[in-house]
């Protein structure tokens, strides 16, 4: 690394711009803003000795040979300058700059690539919305009250913490400044024995871009992150450095922990004060089991908050290309399980009913739930069966079902898997040219 990122505190301080052009303007009142007294020496005017006394030079003069002298001057002096465009000529960079006073985001590539560094505060700006400005100016305040009662460390940062993951940004994008002090402060003084909360958080269907930006924030922020076992690592990854990871998975034939102990769990971390995120596959209402610790959780009095994700029953076709409704082809969806007590009896009346049927959790029933399907709508019906769906290792076989469950026995389909039956799957339009799919010709 070759820069050290500092912030200057320029306040007061002797600072000399030379140049009479844009740029000597910009770099001028950048400084002026952060309280510096500027002095602006036109090109034509520098002599050597002018910098005598200054703390920090920006040269934007665009002359070389005024870019030679002040570069000499300076380095005499021990005088931090920046000559504009001459990275060899520089002692100090200026980065790009997000500002939400009293928050300063610095932004550099070291030079490589002004543009990059735009692009990247374009960005962070549209993340870090206004109010991180009030926020961050409220939360030094709440840190000083801390400090002044002796609050040891350990404490206050759980107490930012908690602040982080509350509503008192909403309250502060709403311009309600008040009522968001008063919560900040209110979180504070409960200490470690104000309740946690819950997040039911949806992670979608595999793709870590796939998953809300409420997700990723919550996953930044949680003390502790209980997840399915079929979340992608890269997924994980988006939690905080400081968050406890516990794989609670229900893995086929392993012993796993019951679902009432799963809540029992949620809801003793909130108990303890922590921010806890239950994180699920797709989306944490369909065939998630979300519902129910939902209302366990709500019986035991604990905050919880759901936040839906994308779920594979409609990402598994829509990676595929196939869209589940489609104009003059098909304008209804069931969503439904092969799993569980009267599933070919729902299966059957649900084939007839709705114009796209999705099958989650078909691979080990797929011969029995093919050859159901195919005596109720026929076997020619279009079927699709989509593995792992927005990874890297996604996989799609589509054929008439009564073939399909061998087509997918034959190309070794793998499970997450979700079968989509259906006239959308023949007619649509990209399933031939979506990567790693197999077409098998005889739709019919
Ligand atoms: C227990 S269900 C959970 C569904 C999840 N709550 C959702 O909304 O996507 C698991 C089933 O979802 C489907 N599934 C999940 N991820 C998938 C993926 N990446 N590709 C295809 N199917 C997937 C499979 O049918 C799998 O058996």
């Amino acid at each position: 690394m070759r820069y050290y990122p500092v912030f200057l505190d320029l306040a007061g301080q002797h600072c000399v711009v030379l140049g009479d052009g844009k740029f000597a303007t910009e770099k001028a009142a950048s400084l002026r803003e952060a309280g510096a007294n500027v002095q602006v020496i036109p090109s034509r005017e520098y002599r050597t000795g002018d910098l005598a006394g200054a703390r920090l030079v920006v040269d934007a003069s665009e002359d070389t040979e005024v870019n030679r002298r002040s570069w000499q001057e300076a380095e005499e002096a021990g005088i931090l300058i920046n000559v504009v465009d001459r990275p060899a000529q520089c002692r100090f960079i200026a980065p790009a700059i997000v500002r939400r006073d009293p928050l300063l985001v610095a932004i550099s590539t070291s030079g490589e690539s002004p543009y990059l560094a735009s692009a990247l505060r374009a960005r962070i700006e549209r993340w870090l919305g206004r109010e991180w400005g009030p926020f961050t100016a409220l939360v030094g305040s709440v840190r000083r009250q801390l400090r002044e009662r002796s609050v040891p460390i350990p404490e206050q940062t759980r107490a930012y913490r908690r602040i982080i993951n509350s509503d008192v940004r909403r309250l502060l994008k709403g311009g309600r400044h008040d009522e968001a002090a008063h919560m900040a402060v209110a979180i504070a003084q409960a200490g470690d024995s104000g309740t946690g909360r819950v997040a039911l958080v949806g992670a979608g269907p595999g793709d870590p871009d796939l998953l809300t930006f409420k997700a990723r924030e919550l996953l930044a922020d949680a003390d502790y992150v209980l997840h399915d076992a079929l979340i992608a690592p890269e997924t994980l990854a988006l939690c905080g450095p400081d968050a406890r990871l516990e794989d609670v998975g229900k893995r086929a034939g392993l012993d796993n922990p019951r679902q009432e102990e799963i809540t029992a769990r949620l809801i003793e971390l909130a108990r303890a004060g922590n921010a806890v995120v239950r994180l699920k596959g797709g989306d944490p209402f369909v065939f998630g089991r979300g519902g129910e610790e939902l209302a366990g959780l709500t019986r035991a009095g604990i905050d919880v908050v759901v936040v839906p994700g994308v779920t594979a029953a409609l990402a598994a076709p829509a990676a595929a290309g196939i869209p589940v409704t489609l104009r003059g082809v098909a304008s209804s969806v069931a969503i439904t399980t092969a799993q569980g007590g009267g599933s070919l009896d729902r299966l059957r009346a649900l084939a007839l009913a709705a114009d796209t049927l999705v099958v989650l959790m078909p691979r080990a029933g797929l011969k029995e739930v093919a050859a159901l399907l195919a005596r109720v709508v026929g076997g020619l019906r279009p079927a699709a069966v989509i593995s792992n769906a927005t990874l890297p290792n996604q996989r799609s076989i589509s054929g008439p079902i009564d073939r399909i469950a061998i087509l997918a026995e034959q190309a070794a389909i793998e499970t997450p898997a979700t079968l989509v039956v259906g006239d959308v799957v023949a007619a649509a339009p990209a399933l031939a040219v979506v990567p790693n799919s197999i077409v098998d010709g005889g739709f019919g």
